[in-house]
Parts: structure tokens; sequence; C-alpha cells
């Protein structure tokens, strides 16, 4: 069944299950042109894009719904990391499908990695796809949207250089209110050899962070207490001002946003082991409110795996960052992506991965079976040779290791005291607040008069579980 999810629930750029929806009421020009519906997949990075498509088509009057029998306009944000993620949207469209046969002026239209992937190929083969629009083309919206209703196919997956939205104010919908999104860059230049990244989102860009700046302030004034600093590599962050040749940094960028509001919490995500520099660190080191939590994917930790891999580093110097980390900003917490059975993987290859998640101690980590893309350098160049029963089994062993390792650290964390920033009620019970630490570790505690959604608290950890903290309000003295 298809269960729509906040973004909030997951960390940036490495999940691919569930759907979104947008539902939030929105000022639009008037008369509303129509209602559109938005689903989006994938990594944090689509889920801010389709806050960028609604604040395009809120411009040219269409409202956001979140009811799909009410939607003139069906839009499927898609992911193509890995085969999986492209099953379940093909299965979503099939569904629209029955909606196209009922309401002839419907349209549907596929946004994001997959459009990108298979450009017209989907007009062709999706009989009722009527637009396909690649992540850098969303400016084209309005137009193309005109076109398919004209009847004719809308079609833009032109990547772009310099495409970074820098302008639009993304509208923020479906959200807590609390926690959001800024994206501070666009594409991927690393050519990590199983990855579609570079193919569907093209060339690496900055923003320019004077309006990254405005957008948290603009955040700030809101009401929203966190943002977390979105790109495929934030470490790569580079800009230059066109006119004065002065450069912004990953580190300054860090800086500048948490010097918003100290109430502004500040969080970033994906770090990439070769680039993250020791000014980082110390940056966050620095400041109270950037949180001591650092995604930092390892991918594999067998220097010949991570070869073929194309990562550019090898075990020793993850491990040399990981060092870095620890000494520089003590009690940091560190996540990882991690692949099993990628190309030519053996049990001494494999046991090297558990071997380096004992050495980082992660916190977290999305954890995945290696799945071949169509065109990357890996698809190239190695067979696929990992039988999927042994893929999954090791899978198993990495997720149960982390288990163990989550539970390990979560336990430690029992009668301590964290600052907690509230998003909102417990899902099990509207009597708790569910919120998260600095090491991006749910809390959950008993309500207290007076406190809500937004604010801080201070909370006694008193039990734990691989994945929940629990506790109570400690009041400062
Ligand atoms: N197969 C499996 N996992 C992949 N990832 C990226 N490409 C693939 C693939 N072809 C994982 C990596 C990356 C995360 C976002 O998704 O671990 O860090
Ligand atoms: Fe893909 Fe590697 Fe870029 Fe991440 S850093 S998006 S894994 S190519």
């Amino acid at each position: 069944m298809f269960e729509p999810s906040s973004p909030q629930d997951r960390i940036p750029l490495a999940e691919e299950q569930q759907g979104s929806v947008y539902y939030q009421e929105v000022e639009t020009a008037f008369p509303p042109k129509g209602l559109f519906y938005i689903e989006s997949y994938g990594c944090a990075m689509n889920f801010n894009d389709s806050e960028i498509v609604a604040s395009v088509l809120a411009e040219t009057g269409y409202q956001p719904t979140r009811d799909l029998d009410l939607a003139d306009l069906i839009l499927i944000n898609t992911c193509s990391i890995r085969e999986k993620a492209e099953e379940t949207v093909r299965k979503r469209l099939q569904a629209f499908k029955k909606l196209k046969r009922k309401n002839r002026g419907l349209l549907v239209g596929v946004l994001g990695c997959m459009a990108e992937r298979l450009k017209a190929k989907f007009l062709e083969e999706e009989k009722l796809v009527d637009l396909v629009v690649g992540p850098d083309a969303y400016r084209d919206l309005p137009r193309l949207i005109e076109r398919a209703d004209d009847g004719e196919k809308g079609l833009n997956v032109y990547l772009s250089r310099e495409e970074t939205y820098a302008d639009i104010n993304p509208l923020r919908l479906d959200q807590n209110g609390v926690t959001s999104f800024i994206s501070i860059m666009r594409g991927c230049d690393n050519m990590c050899s199983f990855c579609v990244v570079p193919f569907t989102r093209g060339r690496e860009r900055s923003r320019d962070p004077f309006t990254i700046l405005a957008e948290a302030q603009d955040l700030y004034a809101k009401g929203y207490r966190e943002a977390t600093l979105l790109g495929q590599n934030v470490d790569s962050y580079h800009w230059e001002n066109p006119e004065t040749g002065d450069k912004v940094n990953f580190a300054q960028l860090l800086e500048m946003v948490a010097g918003v509001h100290p109430g502004l919490r500040v969080r970033f995500s994906t770090s990439h082991p070769k680039d993250i520099t020791n000014e980082v660190l110390e940056t966050i080191a620095q400041h109270k409110n950037i949180c001591d939590y650092i995604h930092l994917p390892v991918q594999s930790g067998s220097s010949r795996v991570l070869e073929m891999m194309n990562r550019t580093y090898d075990a020793d110097w993850y491990k040399e960052r990981i060092d870095a980390i620890r000494r520089i900003i003590p009690n940091c917490a560190i996540s990882s992506d991690i692949i099993a059975g990628f190309c030519s993987e053996t049990e001494e290859d494999h046991q090297e991965t558990l071997n380096m998640m004992q050495y980082a101690h992660y916190t977290m980590s999305y954890m995945f079976t290696y799945s071949e893309r169509p065109g990357t350098l890996a698809a190239r160049k190695y067979p696929d040779d990992v039988p999927e029963e042994v893929k999954k089994r090791r899978l198993e062993e990495i997720i149960s290791f982390q288990a163990e390792l989550s539970s390990a650290h979560n336990l430690l964390d029992i009668g301590k005291t964290y600052e907690v920033l509230i998003e909102g009620d417990s899902k099990r019970d509207d009597q708790e607040f569910k919120g998260r630490n600095t090491h991006n570790k749910v809390v959950i505690f008993p309500k207290v008069a007076g406190l809500r959604s937004g604010d801080y608290a201070r909370v006694l950890i008193t039990s734990a579980t691989s994945a929940t903290l629990r506790g109570h309000i400690v009041r400062p003295d």
C-alpha cells in the first residue's frame, strides 16, 4: 500500500522508498488555474525540488491538493538510484493510469531523475505520461503544461551548468514547521562507479551564498528552528563573487548560516570523505548550533573495492578522517551509507566493511545491496557478479551489526541530558513529544504544559532501544 511519509523522517540523500504528498493551502493567483498533486520519492534533495516545483506552479496560479481525485495535474518526482526505486514509481504510474481513464483532462507528469534517465522513452513506453521534466527544467513547467493541455507532449530534460533555482523561494508544504531543507548546490562531479546521479543531475554547481542566507533567515522568521543544508557533496561547495572575486567555501557558508540566530540549528548532508576538511570540523566544534552529527558515507571498508568504486580514498584515509572528527569534535555522531555486494566483492572485502563499521562506530547507517544502474562506469566496466543471495546475506550481516552498534550508542546515552528540538507529537501517543538531539537521534518524552513544537527542551535520557531514546524534561536550575 502507498503510505505518504514526511521528509523529516528521513536522512537526506539516502532513502528512496516512500512518497510524500503536499497539501497545505497556499495563496495563488486568482482565479486558480487548477489543482496539482505532487508525490516525491528519493533523497531530501528531491523533496526540496518538489517545493521548488510547487513554488513555480503556485506563481502561475495552480493550487496544491493532497487529494489525488481532485487533481487536474499529477506530478511524480522520481528517483533512479536503485532499480527498486524505479519499480515503485512504475507501480504508482499504473495507479494514475486508472484516474486518467476517469478524467480525460487530467495531466500526469514525471519529474526528476527517472525523467532525466529515460527521457523521451518515457513518453513512448508509458503512453499515459504527458510531461517528462528533468531536474534542471522546472522553470519551464508552466510552458510544458500549456503544451500538454493543447494535446502535445511536454518534454524538457536539458541539464544546465548554471541552474541553482537560487531566486526561487521553495513553497514549504507537508512540513512540521520546525525543520526544513535548503539546497546549497546541485549535481555531482564525482564519478563513483556505481552511481547514476552524475548522469541524472548533471554537473556540480554551487548556489549564491547570500540567497542561501536569505532563505535561512526567512525560515527562522517563519518559526523554523532547524535548517539542513543539502548537496550531493557539500564539502566541495565553492562560490566566487563574479564582481569582487571573493570566495566562499563550505566551512564559511556553515558559519554564515549558523550566524542567522543561535536558536537556528544547522545540519548538512552529504559529506564526502575525500573532501571534508578540518576547517569544516573546527567550524562545527566552534558553533553550538551546528549539530554534532556528520553523515560520512564509506560505501565499503575494502580499499580494493573503494578503488573500483572510484571513491578516490582508501580505508586508511577514511579512518584518518574518523580520527580527525573524534579529535576535533569529541562525541560527534557519525553515520554512513554502505553497499553490500559490489562487483567482485569477496568475503574478505565484506569483513573489512564490518571492521570499518566497528572502527567508525556509526550511530546509524543506510545500507543497500548493489544495484547495477545502466550507463554507470561500473555497469560498463565490471560484471555484477556477486549472486543475489550472497548480497542479501551480507546486507543482513551489515544491518544486524549496525543494530548492535546503534543499541550500544543509545545505551551510553542513558543518564545524559540533551537539548532536544521538539518537532511535534510522537506518532504513538499525543501525550508525548518527539524531537531530536544534536546527534540526530529521535527522543520521545512526555509533554509538559507550556512547551510546543519548535521549542527546545532539556531531556534526561532514561531508556533506549536501537532506534529511539526516551526520557523526561529536566528544568534548568
Ligand atoms: N546500488 C546500491 N546503492 C547505491 N547507492 C548509490 N548508487 C547505488 C547503487 N547503484 C547508495 C550509496 C549512496 C546512497 C545515496 O545510495 O550508498 O551513498
Ligand atoms: Fe553518487 Fe558518488 Fe556523487 Fe554521491 S558522491 S551522488 S555516490 S557520484
